[in-house]
């Protein structure tokens, strides 16, 4: 059996978090035991540092203003010394640099069908396009934006009149469906 350790990142409400934690922490999945030692986010207020709380998962803030290097540094120093394998992205909103990407293999879950609606309003536009089907994507992160390999997507129909609300559970659902089974391929892979 071999143990990994799974660090999530987030920059807010902090449900894949939720999910993947509960779904994954401490569980067996084939030839591995999944350990989820630490959380970090990226803005102090949050909503999902009040997940971590109530999951009893050690979560890490790092707001700093700083210049990407230097963050990055700090990431990767924590990291680092919580001995963590893999990094998952859940609503993370930083770009991670070369350095990082060189030092972890990190996944990132993106509310679009990825390459279409790249950057920080994926899920207006996809909700707003005149597409029949919207989805979310899975992939690897490298150091440009919602771009790197691609682990795992799906899809859902679009329903005429749907509020956005609705339109954005049906999305949250389906990224709590995806990322635990990304996830474990990835694992396949390390
Ligand atoms: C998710 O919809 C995720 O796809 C998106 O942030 C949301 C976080 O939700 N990520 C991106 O847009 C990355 N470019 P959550 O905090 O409830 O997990």
């Amino acid at each position: 059996m071999k143990e990994v350790r799974l660090a999530i990142l987030f920059s807010g409400n902090g449900s894949n978090l939720e999910n993947i934690y509960k779904n994954m922490n401490d569980k067996n999945f084939d030839d591995f035991l999944v350990k989820i030692p630490l959380a970090i986010s990226s803005r102090k207020d949050a909503y999902g540092i009040e997940r971590c709380k109530n999951l009893g998962l050690k979560c890490e803030i790092i707001a700093s203003k700083e210049h990407k290097v230097d963050y990055d540094k700090k990431l990767i120093s924590i990291l680092e010394s919580n001995n963590i394998n893999l990094v998952i992205l859940a609503g993370f909103m930083r770009i991670l640099g070369k350095e990082f990407c060189s030092k972890f293999i990190a996944l990132n879950i993106h509310p679009s069908i990825l390459p279409l609606f790249k950057g920080a309003n994926a899920l207006k536009e996809s909700y707003q396009s005149d597409m029949k089907i919207a989805g979310a994507s899975v992939h690897y992160v490298s150091d440009e934006l919602d771009s790197g390999e691609l682990i795992e997507q799906d899809i859902i129909y679009k329903i005429e009149g749907e509020s956005f609300s609705d339109f954005e559970s049906r999305i949250h659902a389906l990224e709590h469906k995806i990322y635990p089974k990304a996830i474990l391929k990835a694992l396949c892979k390390l």
